[in-house]
């Protein structure tokens, strides 16, 4: 499961990999200054490894943003709230002093995969973070497709799974229904995110690699399939494709930046902590529909 080094990874930078499956650290970079040679080294890395955590950042909106750019265009999140004056920055404040509504928790997912064109990736900076808890969790869909049998790539090479953010938040009981109101919001939400179609074996438009291309969240049915036989698969799939062993885990300490390749991973904010915390966040835009 060794993780394939590119030829274009320079080795000026100290990479200290997180698991045998992704993720890793790099330190000895300062993001608020960068040549364009180490920038170039960092994205390599970003696609080497998936998941990319930097310690001890000293950055503003401003840095963070600049540093964000450097992907592509900023999306606009359309589930965060908390704008900051900042163009295309949010707080994040993620879960604290909820851990008794621990089933309130999205869990693992991919980000915006209800949309036709999800998210590049994302980025988070920590401003002020518990001592312990909330790490973020990682799973790889590359090695989760290595790990499936023959027989069963080639019986999902060419099916289709339907994403839909409004199924899952029924199902989960994140949205009411009890209410012709709560009825009447869903009807807004299912007209602004119709439901979308991926294939579930995509290939990672830059690296070439193939992946399984599941959400947990809100990966609900595969196309053509009874509902049972639809069920029964996506369940095993969802449970295959977040072994321990497909993942990494990021844990967080006061002024880390954490970057994610949203392609090629699912991920999970752990909610095992009280106190609140407040990281910067943006969202890198692509225009690749998976294929
Ligand atoms: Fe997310």
């Amino acid at each position: 499961m060794a993780q394939p080094q590119s030829a274009a990874n320079p080795s000026q930078l100290d990479i200290r990999p997180l698991t045998g499956a992704l993720g890793c650290e790099i330190f000895g970079v300062d993001l608020a200054n960068l040549d364009e040679g180490t920038w170039e080294a960092i994205y390599q890395a970003f696609l080497d490894y998936s998941v990319v955590v930097f310690r001890d950042q000293e950055l503003d909106e401003l840095s963070f943003r600049e540093f964000g750019l450097r992907f592509g265009k900023l999306e606009d999140e359309p589930f965060l709230p908390n704008k900051t004056e900042t163009p295309g920055i949010y707080y994040f404040q993620g879960a604290g002093g909820s851990k008794k509504l621990s089933t309130q928790n999205l869990g693992w997912h991919m980000d915006h995969s209800y949309q036709k064109n999800p998210s590049l990736g994302a980025a988070l900076y920590a401003l002020d973070v518990p001592a312990t808890g909330g790490d973020t969790l990682f799973s790889s869909h590359y090695v989760s497709y290595e790990y499936l049998s023959d027989m069963m790539k080639e019986f999902l090479e060419d099916k289709i799974a339907i994403h839909d953010v409004l199924q899952y938040g029924m199902d989960s009981g994140h949205y009411a229904i009890s209410s012709a109101e709560a009825l009447e919001r869903l009807a807004k939400t299912r007209v602004k995110f119709p439901q979308v179609e991926h294939p579930l074996v995509c290939t990672h438009p830059e690296t070439g690699r193939k992946m399984l291309y599941i959400n947990k969240a809100w990966a609900t049915a595969i196309k053509g399939l009874h509902g049972a036989e639809s069920k029964a698969i996506l369940d095993m799939l969802k449970v295959h494709s977040l072994q321990d062993r497909f993942q990494c885990r990021v844990r967080w300490y006061n002024k880390s930046v954490l970057i994610w390749d949203n392609r090629c991973v699912q991920h999970s904010p752990n909610v095992d902590y009280e106190e609140p915390r407040k990281m910067l966040r943006l969202a890198m835009h692509t225009d690749w529909i998976p294929s």
